[in-house]
Formats: structure tokens, C-alpha cells, sequence
């Protein structure tokens, strides 16, 4: 069998593209920023697996300018970038990298939840602007409590339970909505099931996992946010278009809600300019759910072994468009 030809579209760890380069020849995109859609379409070309992230737009047009191509593999759990239609249609099977994101997510998803309930970012901002000049006042600055609110998880994943997980450890009480019900993790962790509505009437923190599809786009709208408590909070670590920035920037202004925080926004990256940008009662991070050296390192060697079992026609550890498997009875 000739030596497969790669294209990995950002670059990645050392020690993936190590592992690549043994067993295929590999080139590599040398820019930060990615490839347009013509120069994807002349890579792919010439390609027989390609490793992506979630900024490569992987549609149709794309795949049927890849006439060789046996393998998509994202380096990230979402691959809403991807046309997992089409890719089963061509049988492409495409692999993902959940399980080695979920820890860190559900880091960065707490540390979100409590920066918003202590107004962290606000009073750095605050203090840097050189607006502390009263030591102390008795009654400035108040948060509200995590330890003993309720944490409504909204997607009950790898990434929603680690995040049950640790608001155990903060004596939250923990309430879920997820497409599927989870009895083994409801007894395990204490958590409640129930509608989305009760949900969120009854949450003080409500955090958002779910994966970003065509049903999920505006899951949260102003509808939802109205049936929020105005001292809640709303952290999302899941993708922007699941909620309704615009319906957002009106409730959070008013003071339908208390606060939230995003670690995704719609679009990405948020325009400076973005009315959202100027409420104080807002938290933004830059999409950094996984970006921990341990957690990324995994997710470039978890995506290399995805593309290398692919090249070979192996099952994949993660395949997300797994019902290639009963359509064409291989790969994943
Ligand atoms: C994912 O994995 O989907 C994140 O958004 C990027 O790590």
C-alpha cells in the first residue's frame, strides 16, 4: 500500500505529528489562522486524512474536492464545523475526542460559574481602572453563594457530569435536563431530573452542555432566560449559537437574570464592539474550555490515533458519525 498522504490544518502537539509522520507523509499548515475554504479544497485534494479543528469548515463542497479522502479527524468533541451527513454519505468516518476534554471543561466551566457569583472579572476591572479608593464597605461588592445553591446542568455528558461532580463538592444541589435520563449518575451524584422548564425556574446556576445541532440552535432564547430567577446565572461552555446572544444582551440588561458567562459566543471571536461587551454583568473567555496542556496534548494524540486507524480502515476510539458503521459496515 502506498504511504498515505496527510494534511493536519493547524499546528498541533510534537508528539502527534511525530506519530503521524511515522506511519503516513504529513504537511502541515503553518498559519494560525486557517486555511480559506479554496486552499482547504487544493490540500484535500491530494488527501487521504486530514485533522481538523473547529475552525476548518468541513462541508460538502470541501469533501468532493477530497476524491481519496478515508478519514476526518477533529481534534475537539464538536464537530458541528463538519457535515457528518455528507461524510457518511461518502463513508468518511469522522473522529472526535470526547472523555479527554471533560475534566478541564468542567474546570473552566466552575471557574466561570463562581468568577460570575463573586463578580471576579468585574471588580479586577474595577481596580485596574483605579476606581478602589474605599478600602472596604460593608455593603459593596456582595456575590451571591455557590455552596448550597441549586446548579441546574443543562446536556448530561462526560462534560456535564464532571461538572455534577465537582459542585458536589461545593453542597449543591444538582438538577439536570438532557436528552437522555442517566439513573445510574441521578443516584450516584444526587441529581434530579426533570423539564427544561422546572429547570430553569428553579436553578440559581444554570450551566449548558449540550452539543450544537440544528435542534439545539437557540435552545436558549428569550423565552428560557425569562423562566430564569433574576439573581440566576448562566454559564455557557457548549458552542455561542445555543444561545440567543440578542435575547441574551435584552434579559441581562434589563436584569432578568443576574449574570452570565460565556466561554462561547456567537459569532467567534465577539466583535469589540458587541453590545454584550458592554454590560458589566457579563463574563467572556475566549474558548478555552479545553486549553489545558494536559487536556490539549491529549486531544492531538487522541485525534492522531483517530486519523491513523482511519487510514487503515480501523475502528476509530470516537467516531461521531458512528452510524456509518451499520451503513457501510466499517470504520467506526
Ligand atoms: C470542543 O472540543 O468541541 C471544544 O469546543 C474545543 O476544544
Amino acid at each position: 500500500m502506498p504511504t498515505p498522504q496527510v494534511f493536519v490544518t493547524r499546528q498541533i502537539f510534537p508528539e502527534a505529528l511525530e506519530m503521524i509522520a511515522r506511519e503516513a507523509r504529513l504537511e502541515v499548515w503553518p498559519d494560525d489562522y486557517p486555511p480559506s475554504p479554496e486552499q482547504l479544497r487544493r490540500k484535500l485534494a491530494q488527501a487521504d486524512g486530514v485533522l481538523t479543528n473547529i475552525m476548518d469548515r468541513l462541508d460538502a463542497a470541501a469533501m468532493a474536492a477530497a476524491p481519496n479522502l478515508k478519514i476526518i479527524s477533529q481534534m475537539a468533541v464538536g464537530v458541528d464545523n463538519i457535515d457528518l451527513a455528507e461524510a457518511t454519505r461518502r463513508g468518511i468516518p469522522v473522529g472526535h475526542t470526547p472523555g479527554v476534554l471533560a475534566k478541564a471543561t468542567a474546570d473552566l466551566t466552575f471557574a466561570l460559574l463562581m468568577a460570575a457569583a463573586r463578580r471576579v472579572s468585574e471588580s479586577d476591572r474595577w481596580v485596574r481602572r483605579g476606581q478602589w479608593q474605599l478600602a472596604f464597605h460593608p455593603m459593596h461588592w456582595l456575590g451571591v453563594d455557590i455552596h448550597g445553591a441549586t446548579l441546574g446542568i443543562l446536556g448530561l455528558g462526560q462534560i456535564g457530569l464532571e461538572v455534577a461532580r465537582r459542585a458536589r463538592g461545593f453542597e449543591m444541589k444538582l438538577m439536570y435536563h438532557s436528552r437522555t435520563r442517566r439513573p445510574q449518575a441521578e443516584a450516584e451524584y444526587g441529581l434530579e431530573y426533570a423539564e427544561l422548564p422546572e429547570v430553569l425556574a428553579a436553578a440559581d446556576f444554570v450551566t449548558v452542555h449540550v452539543p450544537l445541532t440544528a435542534a439545539t440552535r437557540h435552545y436558549i432564547g428569550e423565552r428560557e432566560l425569562r423562566m430564569m430567577k433574576p439573581s440566576a446565572i448562566l454559564v455557557n461552555v457548549a458552542r455561542g449559537p445555543v444561545v440567543d446572544a440578542k435575547a441574551l444582551y435584552k434579559v441581562l440588561k434589563e436584569g432578568g437574570i443576574r449574570a452570565a458567562a460565556l466561554d462561547v459566543t456567537d459569532p467567534e471571536p465577539i466583535p469589540a464592539d458587541d453590545p454584550l461587551l458592554s454590560l458589566e454583568n457579563l463574563l467572556v473567555t475566549p474558548h478555552i474550555g479545553s486549553a489545558s496542556v494536559s487536556s490539549r496534548r491529549a486531544m492531538c494524540l487522541m485525534a492522531a490515533r483517530n486519523l491513523l486507524a482511519g487510514l487503515k480502515g480501523q475502528r476509530l476510539e470516537a467516531c461521531a458519525n458512528g452510524d456509518l458503521y451499520q451503513v457501510k459496515n466499517r470504520g467506526c
